[in-house]
């Protein structure tokens, strides 16, 4: 049914995994199928059970594919976790064209060089993001593609994952019948669709708080500069309800997602519902407000930690873009409220403007679809032959394929 570009996502999350079906056609991109399922497998953001994974993936995306009427074979998988390194690195090339006019080759070739690091065995380049670019040493130079020079330089951050837990990504995803078309991280990719050029040039934190895992990602002078993942999310303030109200964890992350609301002072003491408790036949009845109670210390605490974070891995810095909130936990009514409060700072929750994915927590899905197509246009080429070569080499030989798809 489909007649433009498709490109699949999978965010695999400890809640859920999803995937999206983007149609890109003329350059614009069209969510036409969106599939969850529940993730089983996954705790804290990382793959603890192998074949429970590999079903939640089939799951997700099968009812994606009913929705579009196609079958999927390939996917571009995101990925997070506090395994995930940045460290800065060099590269100089000299220019190759005769007329010294800089092209794309240029720029891979210079790319490529500063991917050239001692590594450690166990470590894996997911993405080398360009910071800034010299040309004849003229610095400061955002895209030198059409400037004319001998000499082309290049300050970049490789970003590294940890070979197993990529390897366990990319098991999953294959074993669920799927061709890993790339790896993005999903803080360059949320980036794409939560974030304005403006607030990343002045300096801006996004933060992904999701069922296991934070994700917190600052943004300066255009680039990501600084990511750092803390085991904390929503799956804590489910545990805090569940125990606090003496219910199961369905029924308490359940009441939190209608009910909940992150402060107190701004919960109706006279809304209730009733709740099954544990060990007993009969409900209980909850006000709003008795939920708030619960939900609020843990969400100061969640942005306490978020805070101290920040003064760990960006000391003294200033952030004048404020915060933008991602993941289903901004999705929590009052959060933008009890985060300013709490970060002293303006905070903005961050929502796919697309139908069908409406909601904080496709942020992830829908930035690594956006974010391979803006790869995508300028480098069609390099993708399909990365694409060939891809059925004959081994695992990793692959993953070094892609990274020259991302950059
Ligand atoms: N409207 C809502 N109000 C409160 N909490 C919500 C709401 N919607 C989702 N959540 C919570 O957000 C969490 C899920 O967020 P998300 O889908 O971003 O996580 P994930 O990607 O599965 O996990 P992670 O990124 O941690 O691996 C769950 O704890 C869920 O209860
Ligand atoms: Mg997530």
């Amino acid at each position: 049914m489909t007649k433009g570009e498709i490109i699949v996502s999978l965010d695999i999350g400890t809640s859920k995994v999803r995937a999206i079906i983007a149609e890109i056609t003329d350059g614009s991109l069209n969510i036409v199928g969106v599939g969850s399922a529940d993730g089983e497998g996954i705790r804290k953001g990382a793959i603890v059970d192998i074949d429970k994974t590999v079903h939640s993936i089939r799951e997700a995306v099968e009812h994606a594919e009913r929705m579009v009427g196609i079958q999927i074979d390939s996917a571009y998988v995101g990925i997070s976790g506090n395994h995930i390194l940045m460290q800065q690195s060099q590269g100089v090339v000299a220019v190759s064209s005769p007329d010294r006019e800089i092209g794309q080759e240029d720029i891979d070739r210079v790319l490529q060089a500063a991917r050239v690091v001692a590594l450690p065995p166990e470590r894996e380049i997911i993405a080398v993001v360009p910071r800034e670019f010299r040309v004849d040493g003229l610095d400061e130079i955002q895209d030198p593609r059409g400037m004319i020079g001998v000499r082309l330089e290049v300050d970049a951050y490789i970003i590294t994952g940890a070979k197993t837990v990529v390897h366990n990504l990319l098991r999953c995803v294959e074993r669920a019948g799927m061709v890993v078309a790339g790896l993005v991280l999903n803080s360059l990719g949320s980036a794409t669709v939560a974030l304005s050029a403006d607030e990343q040039n002045l300096g801006v934190v996004l933060v992904d708080i999701g069922a296991g895992q934070t994700t917190i990602s600052i943004f300066e002078k255009g680039v990501l500069v600084s990511t750092a993942s803390l085991s904390i999310g929503g799956d804590y303030i489910t545990q805090d309800i569940a125990i606090g109200m003496k219910t199961t964890t369905e029924v308490a992350d359940a009441v939190k997602i209608r009910y909940g609301t992150a402060m107190v002072a701004a919960a109706s003491a006279e809304d209730s519902f009733k709740i099954p408790r544990i060990g007993s036949q009969g409900e209980k009845e909850i006000s709003q407000q008795e939920l708030a109670s619960i939900i609020e210390p843990r969400m100061q605490e969640i942005f306490y930690l978020i805070n101290k974070e920040i003064d760990r891995i960006a000391p003294g810095r200033e952030f004048p873009g404020g915060f933008v909130l991602c993941g289903g936990v901004a999705a929590l009514a009052g959060t933008d409220r009890l985060a300013e409060h709490e970060l002293g700072a303006p905070v903005r929750i961050a929502v796919p403007e697309f139908l069908g994915v409406r909601d904080p927590s496709y942020v992830n899905g829908v930035g690594v679809i956006r974010y391979v197509m803006r790869t995508y246009g300028r480098r069609a080429a390099n993708l399909s032959s990365v694409r060939k070569q891809k059925v004959s080499n081994g695992l990793f030989d692959r993953i070094k394929g892609w990274f020259s798809d991302f950059v």
